[in-house]
């Protein structure tokens, strides 16, 4: 069965990399997330995609210059102005904390190639190890370099390279730097290439896969699981795809 990860949560519907948006993606049936990190300017491994804070929260400055305490103030449900209830920006732990009471899977996703992070992948690790995750986490990046060094750190968390383009053979790839699984832009993901590395034994976890018609496309080629906005309309379709391959 094709898996489906909520990416930023169920963010088409709730503020993005928000434990709103998380428990509404489990609530939903999501078997899994996807999630961005940064590093505040005191340590604190942070759930927010962009470097900045400008975006999603109304206010302005880098990740990496505000202390966690100060980041906790603003409100990362700004780009949602019918919600009433603020949303905090949360903390990796936090976010492992509340994992740790469901059986859900989550692919952290590691930004760090603006600003390096000294150290985030060590931070990223101690948590994993310290809510017993490490089966239920894939650390993935455009950072190659990254989680390379984090599979070094600790062989037993699962590492996958975000792919934005084509690449040739990339089951030989992914074994060679010890990933079990890749995750490639869906336009890059195509139907051969999916059943390439399977077959190889790497896992294929394309993003952001939004429009039905990809999604039929992944459901029918057994795809090991894909990322979108939209947990619902993805459990939706594949419920159905279900039902008619049954007949
Ligand atoms: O997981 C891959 C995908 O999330 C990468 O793109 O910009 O949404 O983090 P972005
Ligand atoms: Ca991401």
């Amino acid at each position: 069965m094709t898996l489906i990860f909520a990416h930023r949560g169920y963010s088409s519907a709730f503020p993005e990399n928000t434990m709103r948006a998380f428990m509404e993606a489990e609530k939903a049936g999501a078997e899994g997330l996807e999630i961005d990190v940064q590093l505040t300017k005191d340590g604190e491994v942070v759930v927010i995609h962009d470097e900045k804070v400008d975006r999603t929260t109304g206010s302005t400055g880098y990740v990496k210059d505000f202390t966690f305490k100060e980041l906790r103030k603003l409100d990362a449900s700004y780009l949602h102005k019918t919600l009433l209830k603020k949303e905090p920006i949360p903390s990796l732990e936090e976010l492992f904390e509340w994992m740790s009471t469901t059986n859900l899977v989550c692919n952290v996703e590691l930004k760090n190639i603006i600003f390096r992070y000294e150290g985030m992948e060590e931070k990223i690790i101690e948590l994993v190890r310290k809510y017993n995750l490490a089966d239920r986490i894939i650390l993935s990046s455009f950072n190659h370099y990254s989680i390379i060094y984090s599979y070094r750190i600790d062989p037993e968390v699962e590492i996958a390279p975000l792919l934005a383009e084509g690449l040739y053979m990339p089951w030989v790839y992914a074994s060679s730097i010890q990933a079990k699984g890749i995750h490639p832009k869906y336009i890059a993901a195509t139907n051969e290439m999916v059943k390439s590395c399977m077959e190889n034994g790497i896992a294929v976890r394309p993003y952001t896969v939004n429009k039905k018609a990809d999604m039929l496309r992944f459901f029918e080629v057994g795809c090991s699981a894909f990322i979108t906005d939209d947990p619902v309309k993805a459990l939706r379709i594949r419920k159905q795809f279900e039902r008619k391959s049954k007949k």
